[in-house]
C-alpha cells in the first residue's frame, strides 16, 4: 500500500511538473468541449476501486485539454493570478500536512503562520497595525465577512443586537454602493440579508469611480444605521474611488466604509502606485484577494477588520470543545465563517517570503507598465479604441473607432473571436456603460514583454481581419 500511495505521489509530481514546462506554449484556453470532456471523464458510479497511480493518470489525461492557461503567461481575459511556482510547492505541501486551520490547538503550525502573514499584509499595505484579518476563500467572502462586521456594528449603535436577534424588527440599515460595483458585493449583501436591489446606487463617473457631490446628497437624506461600499480596482478601468473624500462624509454620518480592493488594494504594496489609493486607509474594513496579486494557488482572499472585536463578533461562536474568544492566541476560525478549512496562510507566509516588499512591488508595477505597453501599441492601431485611462493594470478596448454603436459591438465581438481561434492569447469580452468591449488584464507573475508583444501582433491581426471583411462573423 504505501509502494502504490508512494508512486502516486510520483505520478501526480511528474505531470504537475510536465505541466508547469508546459505553461509557456500550450493553448491559453481550453481545447475541447464539454462533451469531450464529459465523455473523457465520466464512468458510471464506481462499484470498485482503482489504484491509486492509475486514479491520477485518469484524471490528468481527462482534464488536460479542458485546462485554462490561467497559471501561464498570455491569460489576459480575467483578474485572475497565475499561482506562483512558490505558492504551488507549499500548497502541496499544506495538502500532504493535512492541517485543520480552525483552530490554534488544531494546527499551532498553522496558526502562527497565519497570524504572522497577516501582520506583514498589513505591514505590506500599509493598514492599521491592529486590524483583524480572515483568511477566506477570495474576496467575494472577504466583503461578506467585512460586511457582517459592519452590520453587527451599525446596528449596535443603533441599539439592536443583530447577532442575537437577526434582521427581524431591526432598524433598517442604509446601504450605498458605487454604481459600477463587482457584482461580488451585491451577492455578499444579499447573503447578509441586506439585499441587492435596495441599496442605494451612487453615480460613477466615466471610469466607474464614485461621484462624491452624489454621494453626499444621497447621505444627507438618509437616516439611522449606515454602511458604505466604495472600491479599489474597478473590474474593466482598475479606477479608484476617492477615498479621502468618501471617508470623510461616511464619518461625518457615523457610518462604516467598506473597501472592496480585490485586487486594487495591491497599489499599495508599490510606491510608485500608492497615491492612487490615497484616504483608503481612514476606512473601516478591506477586502482583498490572495490569489490575484499576491499570486497564491487558489483560493485565498483577506478579510480585514479596523474593529477586531465587531470582526470577532460577526464570525466566533461557541462549542463546549472550542477555545472560547479572548484567549492567549489568535484563534482564526474567530474571523471567518468557517471552522475547518485549508491553511491558507502558508502560502501566504510563503510568497510574501519568497518575493519580499521589493519583489511584490515591482511585480506589480511591471504588470501596470505591460498593460500601458499593450493599450499603446493598440492605440496605434486606425479603428481601435481604448475606452479608459490605463491607471493600473486594468483597460477596455473597443474597435470600429466611428462606427455606429452597434456595428462596434459586432466588430468587438467578432475580433474577439478571431485571437480566440487564433489562440496565441486569451481575451474575452465584457459590457461597460453599454458597449461591448474586450477587457484586458494583466495579473501574471509569468507573464512578459515578449508575451505582450507577441499577444498584440495576434490581437492586431486578427482586428486587421475583421476590419478588411475576412472574418467578420
Ligand atoms: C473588484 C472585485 N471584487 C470582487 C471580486 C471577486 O473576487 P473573488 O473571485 O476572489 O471572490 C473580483 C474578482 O475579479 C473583483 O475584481
Amino acid at each position: 500500500m504505501q509502494d502504490e500511495y508512494r508512486a502516486a505521489f510520483e505520478q501526480a509530481y511528474g505531470f504537475a511538473l510536465a505541466f508547469h514546462d508546459s505553461r509557456g506554449h500550450r493553448s491559453p484556453a481550453a481545447t475541447v468541449s464539454f462533451d469531450e470532456l464529459w465523455e473523457a471523464l465520466y464512468v458510471p458510479t464506481p462499484d470498485d476501486g482503482m489504484a491509486a497511480p492509475d486514479v491520477i493518470k485518469q484524471l490528468a489525461a481527462g482534464v488536460d485539454a479542458g485546462l485554462m492557461g490561467t497559471a501561464g503567461p498570455r491569460f489576459f481575459a480575467k483578474v485572475i493570478g497565475g499561482s506562483h511556482p512558490v505558492g504551488v510547492a507549499v500548497d502541496w505541501m499544506t495538502s500532504m500536512w493535512g492541517q485543520n486551520s480552525g483552530s490554534y490547538l488544531a494546527s499551532p503550525a498553522s496558526a502562527v503562520t497565519e497570524q504572522i502573514a497577516a501582520a506583514w499584509l498589513l505591514d505590506l499595505l500599509s493598514l492599521p497595525t491592529n486590524c483583524s484579518i480572515g483568511f477566506t476563500t477570495g474576496a467575494t467572502m472577504a466583503s461578506f465577512v467585512c460586511l457582517a462586521a459592519a452590520r453587527g456594528k451599525v446596528l449596535g449603535q443603533a441599539g439592536w443586537n443583530a447577532d442575537a436577534e437577526g434582521l427581524f424588527g431591526a432598524p433598517p440599515v442604509n446601504v450605498c454602493v458605487g454604481n459600477d460595483a463587482h457584482a461580488a458585493i451585491f451577492a455578499a449583501l444579499r447573503y447578509l440579508g441586506l439585499g441587492h436591489d435596495r441599496v442605494l446606487r451612487i453615480p460613477t463617473d466615466d471610469a466607474g469611480r464614485m461621484e462624491v457631490a452624489a454621494l453626499s446628497s444621497a447621505l444627507a437624506s438618509c437616516y439611522g444605521p449606515l454602511i458604505v461600499i466604495a472600491q479599489a480596482g474597478q473590474i474593466n478601468t482598475g479606477a479608484f474611488d476617492p477615498f479621502d473624500e468618501i471617508a470623510d462624509i461616511v464619518h461625518r454620518y457615523g457610518g462604516w466604509l467598506h473597501v472592496d480592493g480585490a485586487f486594487g488594494l495591491w497599489a499599495r504594496a508599490c510606491p510608485t502606485l500608492m497615491h492612487l489609493t490615497a484616504g483608503i486607509e481612514k476606512a473601516d474594513s478591506w477586502a482583498t484577494d490572495g490569489h490575484k496579486w499576491l499570486q497564491t494557488p487558489y483560493d485565498c482572499g483577506y478579510a480585514i477588520v479596523r474593529d477586531a472585536d465587531a470582526h470577532r463578533h460577526a464570525m466566533a461562536y461557541e462549542a463546549s470543545y472550542l477555545p472560547a474568544a479572548g484567549g492567549e492566541c489568535r484563534e482564526p476560525f474567530h474571523y471567518v465563517p468557517e471552522l475547518s478549512r485549508r491553511a491558507r496562510g502558508f502560502a501566504t507566509w510563503a510568497l510574501i517570503r519568497a518575493l519580499g516588499r521589493s519583489g511584490i512591488a515591482d511585480m506589480i508595477e511591471q504588470h501596470c507598465l505591460l498593460a500601458r505597453r499593450m493599450a499603446e501599441r493598440l492605440t496605434s492601431e486606425a479603428g481601435v479604441e481604448i475606452l479608459n485611462q490605463v491607471e493600473l493594470n486594468q483597460f477596455v478596448v473597443q474597435f470600429g473607432t466611428g462606427e455606429p454603436p452597434e456595428r462596434r459591438d459586432q466588430l468587438t465581438r467578432a475580433t474577439i473571436e478571431r485571437i480566440q481561434i487564433a489562440g496565441t492569447c486569451y481575451v474575452a469580452g465584457a459590457t461597460w456603460h453599454d458597449r461591448l468591449v474586450m477587457r484586458f488584464s494583466v495579473i501574471s507573475w509569468a507573464t512578459t514583454e515578449e508575451d505582450i508583444d507577441r499577444s498584440a501582433d495576434s490581437i492586431v491581426a486578427a482586428w486587421r481581419q475583421v476590419n478588411t471583411g475576412i472574418a467578420l462573423c
